[in-house]
C-alpha cells in the first residue's frame, strides 16, 4: 500500500468521492431548485484530468473510489473514465472502484461498469409510487430506473438503494421499501435530508429524523445491530423479519465523523475536506501547472491537512439558512 493520507485529527483518509458532473437529468425537491443553474462546461476538468488526480490519490494510500455527480452517468463518455480507473483494480492498487446514480441510464452502462470491475452501485429510490417519484424528481421515470436496476442485477452487481426520508411523503411507505429491496436481495440506506444549498421550500419541513423512524419500526419489526462494514457513514441492522440490511444515515441525529475517511473532489478540481462545509482546496491549478504530479501531490497533502473535526448541520425552526452554500450535487453527497 501507499503511503497514507492523515488528517489532523489521526483519520486516515483511503475514500475518495468524485463528483464527475453538477448536472443531473433529475431534479429532486431535497437536492436541487427547479430552476438550478449548472456550471458552464468550460469549468469542468476532462476526464483525463480527473483521472490523473484520482490516480494521484491511489498513489497516496486511497484505496476506494466512487464516482457520483450530479448524476455520473449523463456525463459523455464517462465509461472511459471507469475502464482507464480499472487499471487500479487489476494492479491491486485499489480495493473498490463504485458508483452512486439515480439509475435513469443504467439500463445502458450496468454490463459495461461490472466489466470495468464495478462490483456493486448504489442506487437513489426514494418511493415505489410513479407518480411520487415523478414527483420529488420533477418529471424521473420511475419504470426506467426499474430497467436499470434489472440490468444492474443482470450484471451480476450489487445494488444499494438509498432513501431520503422525507416528512409526509415517504414515511408511509419505509416498510415497503425494505421489503421490497431485501426480497430482491438489496440493501437499503435510510438517509436524513441535510441542509445543502438553497431549494424551493423550507428543510424543516422535509425533515424526518430517522431516530423516530428506526422507533417506530421497531414496533413491528426486530432490528438487529451489525458491525460496520463499508466504512461509509451507514450504521448497518440486519432487519430479522426479512433477513436483509439496512443502513442509517443519521448527520442530524447521531454524527459519524470522529471515523470520516473520506474526502471529495467536483468536477471542477475543488477538493472538500468536509461535506458539511465551506472550505475547499483547489487541484485544478497544479493539475494544470505542470505534467509532473509533484505539485499535485503536495497540494492533496496540504489539503488533507486542513480536513476539519467535522460538520456541524442543524435543522430547527432557528436555522432557515443551509449549512453550506452548495448542493449536494456538486459534491456527490
Ligand atoms: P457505501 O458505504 O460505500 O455504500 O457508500 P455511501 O453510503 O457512503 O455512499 P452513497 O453515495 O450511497 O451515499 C449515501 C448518502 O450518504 C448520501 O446522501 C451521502 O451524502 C451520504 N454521505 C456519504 N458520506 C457522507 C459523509 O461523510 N457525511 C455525511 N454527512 N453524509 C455522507
Ligand atoms: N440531503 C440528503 N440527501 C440528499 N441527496 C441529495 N440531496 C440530499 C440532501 N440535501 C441524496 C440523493 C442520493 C445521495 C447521493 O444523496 O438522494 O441518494
Ligand atoms: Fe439528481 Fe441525485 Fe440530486 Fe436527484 S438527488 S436531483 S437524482 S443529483
Amino acid at each position: 500500500p501507499g503511503p497514507s493520507l492523515l488528517d489532523p485529527f489521526g483519520r486516515a483518509v483511503t475514500y475518495l468521492r468524485v463528483s464527475v458532473t453538477d448536472r443531473c437529468d433529475f431534479r429532486c425537491v431535497y437536492c436541487m431548485s427547479e430552476d438550478m443553474a449548472f456550471l458552464p462546461k468550460r469549468d469542468l476538468l476532462s476526464l483525463e484530468e480527473l483521472d490523473r488526480i484520482c490516480t494521484a490519490f491511489v498513489g497516496q494510500g486511497v484505496r476506494k473510489l466512487r464516482i457520483t455527480g450530479g448524476e455520473p452517468l449523463v456525463r459523455r463518455d464517462i465509461m472511459s473514465l471507469f475502464r482507464s480507473l480499472s487499471r487500479h483494480l487489476q494492479s491491486g492498487a485499489l480495493d473498490e472502484l463504485t458508483v452512486t446514480t439515480n439509475g435513469s441510464q443504467l439500463a445502458r452502462f450496468a454490463h459495461e461498469l461490472a466489466a470495468c470491475g464495478v462490483k456493486r452501485v448504489n442506487v437513489s429510490i426514494d418511493t415505489l409510487d410513479p407518480d411520487k417519484f415523478r414527483k420529488i424528481t420533477r418529471w424521473g421515470d420511475l419504470s426506467k430506473v426499474m430497467q436499470g436496476l434489472d440490468a444492474a442485477q443482470d450484471a451480476g452487481l450489487k445494488v444499494k438503494i438509498n432513501a431520503v426520508a422525507l416528512k409526509g411523503v415517504n414515511e408511509d411507505e419505509i416498510e415497503n421499501l425494505i421489503h421490497w429491496t431485501h426480497q430482491r436481495g438489496m440493501d437499503l440506506t435510510l438517509i436524513e435530508v441535510m441542509p445543502l444549498g438553497e431549494i424551493e421550500g423550507q428543510r424543516i419541513d422535509q425533515y424526518l429524523p430517522l431516530s423516530e423512524v428506526r422507533r417506530r419500526l421497531e414496533e413491528r419489526h426486530t432490528l438487529v445491530d451489525l458491525p460496520d462494514r463499508t466504512g461509509g457513514p451507514a450504521r448497518y441492522v440486519r432487519v430479522a423479519e426479512t433477513g436483509g440490511r439496512l443502513g442509517f444515515i443519521t448527520p442530524l441525529t447521531h454524527n459519524f465523523c470522529e471515523s470520516c475517511n473520506r474526502v471529495r473532489l467536483t468536477c471542477t478540481g475543488q477538493l472538500f475536506m468536509c461535506l458539511g462545509q465551506e472550505d475547499a482546496a483547489d487541484l485544478r491549478a497544479p493539475v494544470r501547472a505542470s505534467e509532473d504530479d509533484a505539485l499535485l501531490r503536495q497540494a492533496i497533502i496540504d489539503a488533507i491537512a486542513r480536513k476539519p473535526k467535522g460538520h456541524d448541520f442543524v435543522i430547527d425552526r432557528d436555522h432557515a439558512r443551509p449549512a453550506v452554500n452548495r448542493h449536494m450535487s456538486m459534491t456527490g453527497g
